[in-house]
């Protein structure tokens, strides 16, 4: 793995094995072994809950999540390890391919990325929207829209009539709806087909292929890096051709490039939000492909629901819940009071983990990592973190099983970064795109539509009534 990549960060490499040792000393003996390695027989029974709690979807050997003892692996690899010895890059090629990249694949891999990172045709695009205007998730799900315009001939050659039969007929011009005013007759003028452009090299046309999971890797950094700009009344940065995935988003969102612990700290957030088992945005991403649509697309709506409060952008209300706390004394009054009105404190709680999140017993390290040379303003926001994690703890670990989840310390890292809270939500996309494509990617080799039911409640044997007698 990547040890030359690390030699500047040891710190950070002992940090994880630290907390992976804790998690070790914690858990104990694992409780349930995995009902993995075997392919189920369908249909499966299991107790569903509202909000598809409990349903089996598809079968996967992407990533395992187990929520009783707190462990996630992908591809077997345990979370702890790839964030010790591994790359943000080796894991999304790990995702892809069920396997570590070796030396070639990995060069290769990286190469691709490189290039893929350019994309001045979607920044063009980009820039002509009020960016600066738009919720930052909004400008990011636009943004991969605009690299399947730009990377595909799919809208080209499937937007377009065959106009063929057209420009042979009698008439060479078709009356359309009358306008409000002016001409009766609106004069369309088909024009001859363009020829086919010529293939690239890397074959993005298919756009649900590897390639186009590649781009979008690559691409979607790019695009929150210019939002990011954009948002502040700068220019995007041109991406830099030596630098890795993790310093290179450093570098085009902070106009500087990293140090080796700002590299490390964001490479090792990336890998951590990489991919988690059929969350809400994932299976979203899912969805979309399973009706044949396109990966461009499935991204798209992975993005649109991870912005939601209750998934990814919880991240974003942690910051604003631990300035609205403003300092440890207030966390136990502020937490009585949220409980009270039957609020929900972002950052805590899971729908699977039922325990302390493994990504969240690295990330709050990491957000305390070398705290005693920090300004006063975030010396008080961790030990405001802190406090509030005790007092939610104390009140609802053994009742109701709530921990702090991945969103609860990742707030304080990417602040730590110099990275502003709109841009919180985006940075997990960032990264989870490798999950999204990676999941697509495996369910389409036995793609069957998702169709899930509901059941009806509702009412039978209405009468019409017309309007007015409503
Ligand atoms: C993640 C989340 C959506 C999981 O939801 P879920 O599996 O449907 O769990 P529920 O909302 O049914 O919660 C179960 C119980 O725990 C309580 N609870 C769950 N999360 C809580 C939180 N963050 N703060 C306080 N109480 C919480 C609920 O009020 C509920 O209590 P009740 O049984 O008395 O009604 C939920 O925990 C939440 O909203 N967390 C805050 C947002 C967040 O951090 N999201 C990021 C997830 S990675």
């Amino acid at each position: 793995m990547n040890s030359d990549r690390h030699q500047d960060s040891t710190e950070i490499t002992e940090l994880i094995l630290k907390a992976a040792e804790n998690a070790r000393a914690e858990i104990g003996v694992v409780t349930k072994q995995p009902t993995t390695g075997k392919a189920a027989k369908w249909p499966i029974d299991c107790n569903i809950g509202p909000g598809l709690e409990g349903a089996i979807a598809c079968e996967s050997k992407v990533g395992y999540v187990n929520g009783t003892d707190g462990l996630l692996s992908y591809r077997g690899y345990d979370i702890f390890e790839l964030c010790a010895y591994s790359t943000y890059e080796e894991v999304s090629f790990l995702l892809l391919h069920g396997h570590l990249p070796n030396s070639t694949e990995l060069k290769e891999f990286e190469q691709k990325l490189v290039n893929y990172r350019h994309m001045n045709k979607t920044l063009r695009l980009l820039m002509s929207f009020p960016v600066e205007e738009m919720n930052a998730m909004a400008a990011l799900r636009m943004g991969t829209i605009f690299m399947r315009q730009e990377f595909t001939d799919i809208d080209r050659e499937q937007a377009k009539p065959d106009l063929s039969d057209a420009i042979s007929a009698d008439e060479d011009s078709i009356g359309m709806e009358t306008k409000p005013s002016g001409e009766q007759r609106a004069i369309y003028e088909f024009k001859k087909k363009k020829k086919r452009r010529k293939k690239k090299d890397s074959d993005l046309d298919d756009a649900s292929g590897l390639e186009a999971c590649y781009h979008l890797i690559a691409g979607v950094p790019t695009i929150t890096a210019a939002i990011t700009r954009l948002r502040h009344g700068l220019m995007p940065f041109e991406p830099s051709n030596e630098l890795s995935h993790a310093a290179n988003l450093f570098y085009m969102m902070n106009g500087r490039r990293p140090t080796a612990i700002e590299e490390r700290v964001l490479d090792v957030a990336l890998i951590l939000h990489a991919d988690h088992g059929m969350n809400a945005s994932t299976f979203a991403s899912m969805v979309v492909a399973s009706t044949m649509s396109d990966i461009y697309f499935s991204v798209g709506s992975g993005i649109a629901a991870l912005n939601g409060p209750l998934h990814g952008g919880a991240n974003e209300r942690v910051l604003h819940t631990l300035r609205e706390v403003g300092s440890p004394d207030n966390a136990e009054a502020w937490v009585k009071k949220s409980l009270a009105e039957k609020k929900k404190v972002p950052g805590f709680g899971h729908r699977v983990y039922k325990t302390y999140d493994p990504r969240a017993r690295i990330l709050g390290p990491l957000a305390k990592f070398r705290c005693l040379g920090c300004k006063a303003d975030i010396q008080n926001l961790i030990s405001t973190a802190e406090q509030l994690e005790q007092e939610v703890v104390g009140s609802l670990a053994q009742e109701k099983k709530i921990f702090p989840n991945v969103d609860y310390y990742s707030g304080v890292v990417y602040t730590r970064l110099g990275i502003d809270p709109s841009m919180f939500t985006p940075l997990f996309a960032v990264s989870r795109v490798a999950g999204w494509t990676a999941r697509v990617l495996e369910y389409m080799h036995n793609n069957r539509i998702f169709r899930p039911r509901a059941l009806y409640t509702g009412k039978f044997n209405q009468v019409f009534k017309q309007v007015d007698e409503r």
